[in-house]
């Protein structure tokens, strides 16, 4: 028996004779060739399988195979320039694992409702591969990024007592006879954990009950929130700059194949680099009025077609801050120079992706968060632990949350979250 080795690594085995364990993607039968688009997941091959260069048997099989079928093929790679992933397999020997009965995803153009119902099988086409293959790669560079700058990984709980980003879309679960919730963000242990260490961040699962049916929201998200000690408003976007800089380089230069695939624009990629533009909440609102919004309120929140036209003017992702202290969270500290805004900023994407990044810095006054905790009626019980931060050295501090699939959409410049993440969660949407 050759030895058994993966597409990802045919480069190392050219020549040699091998053997890959996966499926039959798609097939042309040209008579006495047999033209295999074979996967094994990690990557995509052409195998060739010739009648005068295997068995009867095999050749019979070879033409008998049906799409997704599983299949063994042992035989010797070459390079081929011309094919797509550079190689193509003369095949010596075939085994059929199981004939597969008659896969629904066909070459043939499906809708996406179609698609999304089949989602467990739909991860198995070159698109999805290439998105999940972009989106691990992200995950990694952002971790590498945080350990890499002194931040530790400090996890932070799923079920939670209280709200962190309001009331209106928190999931309720009953805990043993008292509710609980499914966290909307890690952030407020964050400020716990950011005093006991420093510098932290947790990355996990979110859940926020979204009654929006847009292309930018999930109900079930990843997030990735730094938070630290004596950080500033200032801080958080010089942090921000660089972190998600590596991270879009990162991409480019090892996601190269698979951006490819999705045939990708990387112009606009390669711009974003250190230091982003930064403009005040009022700056923007400027801009919607001489861009098309002349009406727009100062004081309303930012809707997907305003997000677009402000990052229109500019070639890097964009910085808003000191958005009206009402639109955002009750830990917002305020502006010390105007109270009528706070110290909070979010990141919008270029190419019309939208607010990728949400954070600032929190308030430290205990008395302050005693208020607004009345004002936004949030029960004060469920909060004492986050007021003792505020009466045990106390210091200021900021952080962000960066959600996953905006950027994965982003990077791979997707229309719809809905292909970032393996198994969406979406209003009206839990099956598969
Ligand atoms: O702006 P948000 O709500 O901020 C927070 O949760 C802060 N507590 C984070 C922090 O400071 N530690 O969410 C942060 C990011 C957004 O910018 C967006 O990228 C993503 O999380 N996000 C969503 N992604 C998909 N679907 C949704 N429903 C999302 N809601 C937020
Ligand atoms: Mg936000």
């Amino acid at each position: 028996m050759a030895e058994r080795i993966f597409i990802q690594d045919m480069a190392r085995h050219v020549g040699a004779e091998i053997t890959l364990q996966g499926w039959l993607a798609d097939k042309t039968d040209k008579g006495r060739l047999q033209f295999l688009r074979f996967r094994d997941g990690t990557g995509f091959i052409q195998a060739v399988v010739f009648q005068k260069e295997v068995s009867p048997e095999a050749f019979d099989a070879a033409k008998k195979l049906t799409q997704e079928s599983s299949v063994r093929l042992t035989g010797v790679p070459r390079a081929e320039p011309r094919a797509p992933g550079g190689f193509e397999l003369s095949v010596k020997d075939l085994q059929v694992v199981q004939i597969a009965n008659e896969y629904p995803i066909t070459p043939k153009d499906h809708g996406v409702e179609f698609l999304m119902a089949n989602r467990h099988l739909w991860l198995r086409s070159p698109r999805q591969h290439a998105i999940l293959r972009i989106r691990a790669r992200i995950i990694k560079a952002i971790r590498d990024w945080f350990d890499n700058n002194g931040f530790l990984l400090v996890d932070t709980p799923v079920l939670t007592p209280s709200a962190c980003e309001g009331t209106t879309t928190l999931f309720a679960t009953d805990y043993f006879g008292v509710p609980a919730y499914l966290t909307q963000s890690g952030q407020l242990y964050n400020e716990a954990n950011a005093m006991a260490f420093g510098k932290v961040y947790c990355f996990g699962p979110t859940f926020r009950a979204e009654k929006s049916k847009t292309r930018r929201h999930l109900t079930e998200f990843w997030m990735v929130e730094p938070e630290w000690a004596y950080g500033t408003l200032d801080d958080y976007m010089r942090v921000g700059e660089e972190f998600v800089s590596y991270v879009v380089q990162t991409i480019l230069q090892e996601r190269a194949p698979e951006l490819q695939t999705l045939e990708r624009d990387l112009t606009k990629l390669q711009n974003v680099t250190p230091p982003f533009p930064k403009i005040s909440y009022s700056e923007a609102v400027e801009i919607l009025h001489t861009h098309g919004y002349p009406d727009f309120q100062w004081g309303d929140d930012f809707g997907a077609p305003h997000e677009t036209v402000i990052s229109e003017q500019f070639a890097k992702p964009v910085f808003v801050h000191r958005y009206p202290t009402a639109m955002k969270a009750f830990y917002m500290a305020l502006d010390p120079h105007d109270p009528k805004v706070c110290l909070s900023a979010d990141l919008l994407a270029p190419e019309g992706y939208g607010e990728i990044i949400g954070g600032g810095e929190r308030s430290a006054d205990l008395a302050y968060l005693e208020k607004q905790l009345a004002h936004h009626n949030l029960p004060r019980e469920a909060y004492e632990w986050y007021l003792d931060l505020r009466k045990y050295g106390t210091v200021p501090h900021a952080g962000f949350g960066l959600g996953i699939e905006r950027t994965v959409a982003w990077l791979c410049k997707l229309d719809h979250v809905r292909e970032t993440i393996p198994y969406p969660r979406m209003l009206e949407k839990i099956y598969p």
